[in-house]
């Protein structure tokens, strides 16, 4: 078995491989470090943490994880909270930065005896329409190499070999651009909020999201040109997000160095069937979830467990039939997530410039959503249970 990809998909398919008895590769295209470092999402479902504790792999996130559920809405309406754990199912988020949790996965399936080639790059995923697949990759000293296995997991993102190696009208791909951009940042301060902070504002959306004690994430919506954003001062940021959040209104944020920066266009698609032959789908590989309700690591992680004991079944037991249903089970949550994420781009923009009776027609709609959520208990708890679940 041939894991393209050392992300939380290829990681925890690895890990569920080696204890289910499979021998497994992952091949990773970069260094350790830079996959231990590379900072990303860190909210976990809790369905995320189930899988990650029934499968014996959140010895770090129980000791270091910290349980969130509260979010603010901020608008030109006033404010409003969401206390998401009491609401819906009762459940709270998990803060857990992502390259943590990489880097426990790595540290278990390396101990565990599990094989992983860093500096191995696959260029393309050859024969998958049949039994016998192999990938061909690119050392890190530029030799070339081959690896053959039973079946072919692409864990390897959006932009890897397992998406670019399926041959047209395999695979179907069902592509939405939102239309905004978020400027991403990681900033060395302390969070100015309990919350997960959402502000609403006709300059564009602002989020605070907590880190840690010391790091919090802020996004700031901007203009598709990355240029102009990668060219405002941290005074520049800090001011706008002031402005967004409303701090004359509810207290300045605490400021601290911007450490990185990166534009985010909103986008969303789902690869349909996520299955060609011997070779599937998984994570980011599979369907690319805007970031607008955090769902896209904990997606990558139900992905990659639903594959692993399908693939459990089918080469230790013989039973191919999980194997067939993959892509039909995932893309159920995968659809489930994506209407979420779509409704929660709706609630958080404010409508672009456009023809009038379209924009106004959009505000509309928007404010009205926000008004229900912030009014009616049935639509908070139908936010909570999709807020938090997958
Ligand atoms: N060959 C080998 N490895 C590759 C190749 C390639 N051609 N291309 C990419 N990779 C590696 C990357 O270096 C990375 O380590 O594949 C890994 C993919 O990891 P992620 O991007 O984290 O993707 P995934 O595991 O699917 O997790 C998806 O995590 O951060 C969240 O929101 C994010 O939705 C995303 C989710």
């Amino acid at each position: 078995m041939i894991i393209l990809g050392a992300g939380p998909a290829g990681l925890v398919l690895g890990n569920l491989l080696l204890r289910g008895g499979v021998d497994c590769v992952v091949l990773e295209r970069a260094d350790r470090e830079h996959v231990q470092q590379r900072t990303r999402a860190g909210y976990l479902a809790p369905e995320t943490v189930r899988i990650l504790e029934r499968n014996g792999l959140a010895e770090g996130l129980r000791a270091r994880g910290r349980e969130h559920g509260v979010c603010e809405f901020r608008t030109e309406d006033g404010r409003f909270r969401l206390d998401y754990r009491t609401l819906g199912r009762g459940e709270p988020h998990t803060v857990y930065p992502q390259h943590e949790l990489v880097s426990d996965l790595l540290a278990q399936f390396i101990d565990a005896g599990g094989r992983i080639r860093f500096g191995a790059e696959a260029v393309t995923v050859a024969e998958a329409d049949g039994p016998d697949p192999s990938v061909t990759v690119r050392e890190g000293d530029g030799r070339p190499g081959r690896w053959r296995g039973r079946y072919v997991a692409a864990c390897d993102g959006r932009h890897g070999a397992g998406r670019r190696s399926l041959p047209p009208g395999a695979v179907r791909r069902h592509h939405r651009d939102h239309g905004v951009s978020w400027l991403g940042l990681l900033a060395e301060a302390p969070p100015s909020l309990d919350a997960v902070g959402y502000a609403i504002h006709p300059r564009g959306f602002a989020g605070h999201m907590a880190r840690s004690t010391g790091i919090t994430r802020y996004y700031l919506q901007c203009e598709r040109d990355t240029a102009a954003c990668d060219a405002w001062s941290d005074a520049r940021i800090w001011d706008e997000l002031d402005l967004r959040m409303r701090a004359a209104e509810y207290g300045p944020l605490l400021r601290g160095r911007i450490v990185r920066r990166g534009v985010v266009h909103l986008e969303s698609d789902v690869l349909e069937p996520l299955r060609h032959g011997s070779l599937f789908l998984v994570g980011d590989a599979a369907g690319l979830i805007s970031p607008s309700a955090a769902k896209g690591a904990n997606l990558a992680v139900l992905e990659a467990e639903i594959l692993a004991r399908a693939l459990i079944d089918a080469l230790v037991r013989g039973d191919t039939v999980p194997l067939a249903g993959y892509s039909e089970r995932c893309l159920a949550h995968i659809w489930r997530a994506q209407d979420f994420s779509h409704w929660m781009i709706g609630l958080l923009h404010t409508a672009a410039p456009g023809p009038e009776a379209a924009s106004f027609f959009q505000e509309g709609l928007r404010r009205s959503r926000i008004a229900a959520l912030r009014g009616s208990r049935t639509q908070q708890d139908w936010f909570a249970e999709n807020y938090v679940g997958i």
